[in-house]
């Protein structure tokens, strides 16, 4: 009934919701042979993966609900359905403010989309929810992935239980449930001999991760990354997101794993003793400062990011100071940085909020210049270097010019007269401008090196 038939799917927020939504992907065109298309307007199934994280990504769910209402009076056989964490949080009140969503699923149900929506078109359109936390069978029922890319994400823990007191994570996606080591393993393999060089291991906190092999061994995040790494094909290693408590000396000694990549997203939120105790971080700033330390002595170059809150209630003038100064302490070489949002039912509602709006935006234009300026200064550290880049696409903008990832994750732009899309070059960098990078590629620095050396001789 469905066969045919095409569906179109936005997705707002982090990489997990990317990630969630190619496994809707992956379940429509196996369980329907559905298509998928980018167009909004010719599609017969429209889903929004939405994002809670703050006030303003929560908002957007409704604006985007609002644009599609037009489309259902234009073709009233078509299908809305809302998924990801804003559907979790607000359940089916969603009905009342956008009446015409059909279905509403949460990050946990993907796998039960298939007979959601045949109850939808079978019980004549009756508003179907179901964002519960089934533990982790959605990775049971989920069908593999039979995309051909040269990198690609693999789930290996969901949720989160750290409580942050700013924080919907743990009641949006529940708590933390790690994925079976075995499991990992077979997809990981799977991706590989379909083409993925790179895989990037992915949860709200990777390094939280522990399990057990086929011999009843306990494995924690460090051994997951090493037995990944030995699996044929696999060149390249990322993980996001991880957390400074967690961050123990086995991790710390992986950066000696060369196929683990030369970056590390480890979220701070803020430099300031007294705040990092109010979120309920649970470190203080010297001990993220020697988790990076024994990092940098083994990755000197490492491209270090991380999250900062702004203006959490209560945050001092003194309390800001702090975190700027850890900010240049560090150097951190790029980081994203949010005014604080409060979040319905986090504890962090309950403490006193009294800066005003105008010293927020004040503070975060301030730390984010000289982010700003860190992540230039790591940029234009590149120059002279030679870099590994995995190619991924041509530029939309510039004929003949194609872009990939170093080691490090910087984005680095090069010509090239053949397509390398999917493979590893090898780029020296030659100039970065307003922290973008190029390169030439070897192989043709070193023809027109030759080129040179003749056209000099022959003068
Ligand atoms: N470990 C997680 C963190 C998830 S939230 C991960 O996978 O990245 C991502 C970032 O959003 C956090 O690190 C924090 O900096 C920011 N954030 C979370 N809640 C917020 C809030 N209430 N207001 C502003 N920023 C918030
Ligand atoms: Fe959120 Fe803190 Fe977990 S930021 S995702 S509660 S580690």
């Amino acid at each position: 009934m469905l066969e045919d038939k095409k569906f179109y799917i936005q997705t707002h927020g982090c990489q997990m919701n990317e990630y969630d939504s190619d496994k809707l992907d992956d379940v429509l065109q196996h369980h329907f042979k559905m298509e998928r298309t980018n167009q909004p307007e010719s599609a017969d199934l429209l889903f929004l993966n939405t994002c809670s994280i703050r006030e303003k990504a929560q908002e957007k769910v409704f604006h985007q609900l609002g644009r599609w209402k037009k489309y259902k009076s234009n073709n009233p056989n078509l299908l809305i359905a809302v998924g990801g964490c804003v559907a979790t949080q607000e359940g089916d009140k969603i009905k009342s403010r956008s009446p015409q969503v059909d279905i509403i699923f949460g990050p946990q149900t993907i796998h039960r989309l298939p007979k959601m929506i045949e109850d939808v078109i079978h019980k004549k359109r009756e508003l179907q929810v179901d964002v519960s936390f089934p533990e982790i069978e959605k990775f049971d029922f989920l069908p593999s992935s039979k995309k051909k890319a040269p990198s690609a994400y693999v789930s290996i823990m969901e949720g989160c239980s750290k409580y942050c007191t700013f924080c919907v994570v743990p009641y949006t996606r529940g708590e933390e449930v790690n994925r079976r080591f075995d499991d990992i393993i077979f997809e990981v393999s799977n991706l590989s001999k379909l083409g993925a060089k790179e895989i990037i291991l992915l949860g709200q906190n990777v390094n939280a991760y522990k399990s057990e092999n086929h011999m009843k061994d306990k494995v924690y995040f460090a051994d997951l990354i090493r037995y990944v790494s030995h699996i044929d094909g696999v060149e390249r290693i990322r993980h996001t997101t991880s957390h400074p408590i967690d961050f123990g000396e086995d991790l710390i000694n992986e950066y000696k794993n060369p196929k683990l990549a030369n970056n590390l997203h480890l979220p701070v939120q803020s430099g300031s003793d007294s705040i990092l105790m109010r979120m309920k971080r649970k470190h203080t700033s010297l001990e993220y400062k020697s988790i990076i330390r024994k990092i940098r002595k083994i990755r000197p170059d490492i491209h270090l990011t991380s999250d900062f809150i702004i203006g959490y209630p209560g945050e001092t003038d003194n309390e800001f100071q702090e975190t700027m100064d850890f900010i240049c302490d560090i150097n951190f070489t790029d980081a994203y940085s949010f005014i604080y949002s409060p979040r319905p039912g986090t504890p962090a509602t309950l403490e006193k909020d009294d800066i005003s709006m105008e010293t927020k935006k004040k503070r975060l234009c301030e730390l984010q210049n000289i982010i700003r300026e860190q992540a230039i200064a790591y940029s234009k550290s590149m120059n002279g270097t030679r870099q590994s880049i995995l190619v991924e696409d041509r530029s939309k903008k510039k004929l003949g010019e194609y872009f990939g990832r170093a080691s490090n994750n910087k984005i680095v732009n090069f010509k090239s007269k053949e397509n390398y899309i999917g493979k590893f070059v090898d780029v020296e960098i030659t100039s970065v401008k307003k922290n973008i990078v190029y390169g030439e590629l070897i192989d043709q620095k070193i023809e027109k090196e030759k080129y040179n050396t003749r056209s000099e001789v022959a003068k």
